[in-house]
């Protein structure tokens, strides 16, 4: 299977209730590594960059304003077939549509307040990696 990595966060809602142990956790868990990470406030320049595939969506404004609302952990994870793992693990956007015991069912409130983002494919993954993390920050070799 391909080592692969992905592009985590930690949004402002579950930063606020004091949960970002408690997922760190589930990560490792699932024997994710953590390869980098940092906290951050977005501004609006990044969140709206971030999610400029969705600009004119009716949730795009939302989005952005709630993802610059607090602080977000932001994680580089790497594992073998790390994106599909990652992905379940999470759980679907809606929590009410994720399945039990997965992050977005415990934790989110709405598919806006969601705990968690993933990447959804190898390329985003290259690009959301990139977007915030310089090769630097990534304590890993890089993978292929
Ligand atoms: S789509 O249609 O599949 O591309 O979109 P989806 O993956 O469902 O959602 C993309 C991101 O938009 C967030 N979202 C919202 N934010 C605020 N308000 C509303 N109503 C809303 N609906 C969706 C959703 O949490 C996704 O964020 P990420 O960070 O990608 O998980």
């Amino acid at each position: 299977m391909p080592l692969e990595r992905t592009l985590s966060m930690i949004k402002p809602d579950a930063v606020s209730k004091q949960l970002t142990g408690t997922i760190l956790q589930r990560f490792e868990s699932a024997k994710f590594t953590i390869v980098a990470a940092k906290m951050m406030q977005l501004t609006k320049e990044q969140a709206e960059g971030f999610y400029a595939e969705h600009e004119g969506r009716e949730f795009y404004e939302p989005l952005v304003e709630f993802m610059t609302s607090g602080p977000t952990m932001l994680l580089v994870l790497q594992g073998e077939n790390i994106i599909p793992a990652y992905r379940e693990l999470i759980g679907k956007t809606d929590p009410t549509q994720a399945a039990p015991g997965t992050i977005r069912a415990d934790f989110a409130e709405s598919t806006r307040y969601n705990a968690v983002h993933g990447s959804d494919s190898p390329e985003s993954a290259a690009r959301e990696i990139a977007y915030f993390f310089v090769d630097d920050e990534i304590c890993a070799p890089a993978v292929s």
